[in-house]
């Protein structure tokens, strides 16, 4: 016997749900453009925007279409921007030095979109893999990832990202004492204003694909990502890895994948009741446009439900490919 034996009728919950009036007062939870950052893919190889065979919608932007793709989002309600850089293979090496470049393409596009956008955040990623020859996120020695070695690199390449005016720097390397490195060295440059938006429980998936076709950036050998990136089959481990980072200096904490791994996202906000984003990627913008392609989803619907599961979850910010669409639907309401 249920303990609501005896509640019906007096209790009838389709009350709070006769219209819309009505649910939209009892409504927990709700997505706005506020709440979105635009993941960007830029080249370098002149021409306009190019694109992606296995990302539908998604653009291999232009330096030019980048900022127009930044103005518009800003336009639309979107805060904040992360830009992700594919190098040509001629840039690519070892130790992946273009990644602090002053004059790379990473730095240009901050200062291009800050120059449009003065009040937009800009995020760009910290990780090597898209100017590693090998497409491996820190620098590789007979089959190992260096830890230390890499994170000299990635020092670099925030204190570059820094110096052309990013305003958090987003780690997504998952090497072990990034965070708190990359914070002191910050600091020390003056630049104490700098966040960190850490990619603190970042899984090993097979979500990633299209991400690697859109920067080129498949690892091809060296090592495994899984000795860096976490197992899928872990949670409490994703505890330990915020943990640190919080304690590091991250201001901001991420899980990634999104939908797959929403319960891992809940218990981070659960335990640790700080600012939490969450990564809608590659794979699984793709398998939603897929089945809108082929009539098997409403494209709108199921997007928007999708978002609106990061924020039951506790995301406060959710990157997603699909910020400037949800944000067009939400506004068209
Ligand atoms: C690499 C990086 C990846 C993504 C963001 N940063 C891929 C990887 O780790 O191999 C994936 C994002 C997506 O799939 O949308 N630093």
């Amino acid at each position: 016997m249920s303990e609501h034996t005896g509640a019906y009728p007096r209790i009838r919950p389709r009350r709070n749900r006769r219209g819309p009036a009505i649910r939209d007062l009892v409504r927990e939870s709700a997505v706005t453009p506020g709440d979105f950052i635009l993941p960007v893919f830029v080249h370098d190889e002149g021409g306009g925007p190019q694109e992606i065979a296995s990302l539908p919608g998604v653009m291999r932007h232009s330096l030019g279409s980048v900022i127009e793709a930044a103005q518009e989002a800003w336009e639309l309600g979107i805060p904040a921007i992360a830009p992700f850089p594919k190098v040509a293979d001629g840039k690519k090496t070892i130790d992946g030095r273009e990644a602090w470049n002053d004059d790379g393409l990473m730095p240009q596009i901050i200062r291009g979109v800050k120059q449009v956008c003065p009040d937009m955040l800009v995020i760009p990623d910290v990780a090597l893999d898209p100017f590693s020859s090998l497409g491996q996120d820190g620098i590789v020695e007979d089959g190992v990832i260096l830890n230390e070695a890499t994170i000299d690199a990635l020092v670099k390449q925030s204190l570059c990202q820094a110096r052309a005016g990013a305003d958090l720097v987003a780690p997504s390397d998952m090497m072990d004492g990034r965070i708190g490195r990359i914070r002191e060295a910050l600091d020390e440059a003056g630049f104490d204003q700098v966040g960190i938006l850490a990619y603190s429980a970042k899984y090993a998936s097979c979500f990633y694909g299209p991400f690697r076709d859109a920067l080129d950036s498949a690892p091809r050998g060296g090592a495994d990502k899984k000795t860096y990136q976490m197992d899928p089959a872990n949670t409490d481990e994703a505890l330990h890895e915020v943990a640190l980072d919080l304690a590091e200096g991250a201001d901001m904490v991420m899980v990634k994948p999104g939908l797959p791994y929403l319960d891992v996202l809940w218990r981070v906000k659960q335990h640790f009741k700080r600012p939490t984003a969450v990564y809608q990627v590659s794979g699984e913008y793709a398998m939603l446009k897929a089945a809108s392609m082929n009539g098997w989803l409403d494209e709108r619907s199921a997007v928007l439900e999708a978002l609106l599961a990061f924020k039951r979850a506790g995301a406060d910010a959710i990157l997603t490919y699909y910020a400037a669409d949800a944000a067009r639907w939400l506004r068209e309401g």
